[in-house]
Parts: structure tokens; C-alpha cells; sequence
């Protein structure tokens, strides 16, 4: 069996990373068919070496396709997700908003893509900096049940889009940005990714707080965020600290983390080994590293996670999604 695939966005930082991916992983593609903006319509992307015209999302709709990988923001989501499910496309979309939908599942394929079911025709992938969180969290929580996560970003521009890209990419140069931050993110650091709520947190950290509540499938699970962005081409990582109700032992920490698919320990301190940005950029797998005890707090572990945000954090998850229903015969 191949599918017929659209990718809503395209030309963006993730959906040209789905196209990568799909190439990549030999997903089945029988029509590829990206979807971008008006401002798109006519132009080209390559595929499997051959160049393939951008289209509306209505002629999209229009071909009957079987799967749709949206990540054109929320609003496209909202506007059209549904309309491609009732015409029998699966959406697997990788914007915020269905997110916490208690009817649509969030899915990391490692940790509950088990779940999805033929009913599911519309799924969301979660936010990057919740992805990586939770590949590391969830075996650990299984082994020793989690009471307490502390976590803080330290979020690439990626992450932001293409024009956050531009503004690190100018100011690198000395040269005038257009603004995708509110102030200069070169040689700079902001704590603020997203918009500041009434609480004074701002959505990133919330989105994070909420997801891992869903995906670990633990609504009292206590967990606080402090999201940072800083001058990091691709590539999120994160300080995490752990409170356990059960004791451990780090050996066997680090033997379930490595024992875990989609995860690899890099920690080997005296030789200067621990995950980077630079290391992850390009990489479908969550690095992690800097495992030691908390000695503050009983039962309690630091962690540093590394993961490339375009990849694991958006792109491969969302055609790791794909292929899970594949695998399950949950297409066509
Ligand atoms: P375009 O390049 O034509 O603007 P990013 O998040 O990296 O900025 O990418 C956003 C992606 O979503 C781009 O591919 C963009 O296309 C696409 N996009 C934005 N608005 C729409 C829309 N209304 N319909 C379809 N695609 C859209």
C-alpha cells in the first residue's frame, strides 16, 4: 500500500523537514501533494528528486487524500483540519490547536502511540520543547513514578520560524533584522517564547505544563516551566530536575534511558561528553545527559535534554505518527 500525502505548509521550517523525513524514512508516498499560502501557489518543492507544484488546500482536499500533515499554524488548522477528516483524510497536526482537545489524542509513537485507534482522524503532535520532555520522562516515571519536574529551555530560533531564523542570522552580521522577537536575540537571551498569560507565564511554558500532564496520562502530575530562548541556530535543550516517589540508583537510571527507543544517553563527563545543540542538530533522537542525583531533595535527579526541535520535537513525530498508522492499518 502507498498514500496519498499532503503536507499543509510546505514551504515552512517544519513542513520542509516533513518532506525531508518522509524521503528519509522511505515512507509509502504514492502522490505527494504540498499545500502553502496564496503567496505560494505555482511554485515548486522537490521530491524524491522530482519537482512537485504547491497547490490551495482546496485542490488538496479536492485529490481525496488519505493522509495530511498540517503545519501552517493554528488558524489553518482550525479552518480546514476538519474538513479533511470528513472527507476521510487522517490530519496529524502539528500546531497548537487541538492540542488539549479531550477528544484528540497527543501522540509521542514511543510512549502511547499504541492508542490510536481507526476512529482517530485527527491527532496532534505536540509542542517541540514537550516531545523531548517526555521521551526521558516517561520510562522513568513508569520505573519510579514521578511527584515533582522542574523544568527550563534553552529554545533555538528554529522554533520560532523562518523569520526568527533571519533576525539571528542578520544580527550575526551586524546587519539591520526584521523584528521576530521583541528585542535582539544575537549575544542575548529572552524569557519569553510566546505570549505572556494573565498568570505571567507565557503559553510556551504552559503548553509544556498541560501536554506532559496528557501524554503521561497523570492530570496531577506537578510540573513547572520557565521557557528561554537564545541565540542557538536548532536544537532545544533542557535543564530538568526530577522528584521521585520511589528511591534509584543511577546506573539504573542510565540503563533505562538507553534501554529506551528513541533515546541516547551521552554522558561521559570526564571526557567533556554531554548532549549540544550542534551535536542533536540533524538527529531524530533525544539526547540526554548530566544525569546525577539532586543531593538538595530525596529521590531527586538533573538531567540536561538535547533534541533537534524541527526533527523529533515537530517533523519526525508527526511522520512517526504516519507511520504508526500504517502499522496499525489505520489508513485508507
Ligand atoms: P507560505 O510559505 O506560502 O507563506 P513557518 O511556520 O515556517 O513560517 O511556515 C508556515 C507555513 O504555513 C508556510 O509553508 C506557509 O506558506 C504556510 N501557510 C501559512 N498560511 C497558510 C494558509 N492560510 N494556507 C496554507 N498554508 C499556509
Amino acid at each position: 500500500m502507498s498514500y496519498k500525502v499532503v503536507i499543509v505548509g510546505a514551504t515552512g521550517l517544519v513542513g520542509a523537514t516533513m518532506l525531508k523525513v518522509l524521503q528519509e524514512r522511505k515512507f509509502p508516498v504514492e502522490q505527494l501533494i504540498p499545500v502553502a499560502s496564496a503567496r505560494s501557489i505555482g511554485k515548486y518543492v522537490e521530491f524524491n528528486s522530482e519537482e512537485v507544484e504547491i497547490v490551495t488546500v482546496k485542490s488538496a482536499l479536492a485529490m481525496k487524500p488519505d493522509i495530511a500533515l498540517f503545519s501552517a499554524g493554528a488558524s489553518t488548522a482550525v479552518e480546514y483540519a476538519q474538513q479533511f477528516a470528513e472527507a476521510g483524510c487522517v490530519v496529524i497536526d502539528n500546531s497548537s490547536a487541538f492540542r488539549m482537545d479531550e477528544d484528540i489524542k497527543l501522540i509521542v509513537p514511543e510512549i502511547n502511540g499504541d492508542s490510536l485507534e481507526k476512529s482517530d482522524n485527527i491527532i496532534s503532535n505536540p509542542n517541540c520543547s514537550t516531545i523531548q520532555l517526555v521521551m526521558i520522562l516517561a520510562p522513568l516515571h513508569a520505573q519510579y513514578g514521578i511527584r515533582r519536574v522542574v523544568v527550563s529551555t534553552y529554545q533555538s530560533v528554529s522554533g520560532t520560524g523562518a523569520k526568527a531564523v533571519l533576525q539571528l542570522k542578520y544580527e550575526r552580521h551586524d546587519l539591520e533584522a526584521e523584528m521576530a522577537y521583541p528585542h535582539p536575540i544575537d549575544k542575548n537571551c529572552l524569557p519569553h517564547c510566546d505570549d505572556f498569560t494573565e498568570n505571567g507565564y507565557t503559553k510556551e511554558e504552559i503548553k509544556l505544563v498541560n501536554e506532559t500532564r496528557k501524554i503521561l496520562d497523570d492530570s496531577n502530575l506537578r510540573i513547572t516551566a520557565t521557557a528561554v530562548r537564545v541565540p542557538v541556530d536548532s536544537a532545544h535543550s533542557e535543564s530538568v530536575n526530577i522528584e521521585f516517589s520511589k528511591p534509584f540508583e543511577l546506573e539504573e537510571v542510565r540503563s533505562i534511558l538507553s534501554g529506551t527507543d528513541g533515546i541516547i544517553v551521552s554522558d561521559d563527563v570526564g571526557a567533556n561528553v554531554y548532549p549540544m545543540p550542534l551535536d542533536a542538530e540533524g538527529k531524530d533522537e533525544v539526547f540526554v545527559g548530566r544525569i546525577r542525583r539532586d543531593e538538595s531533595n530525596e529521590n531527586s535527579l538533573n538531567c540536561w535534554i538535547v533534541a533537534d526541535n524541527l526533527r523529533k520535537g515537530a517533523a519526525t513525530n508527526a511522520v512517526q505518527i504516519a507511520e504508526k498508522l500504517v502499522e496499525k492499518r489505520l489508513l485508507g
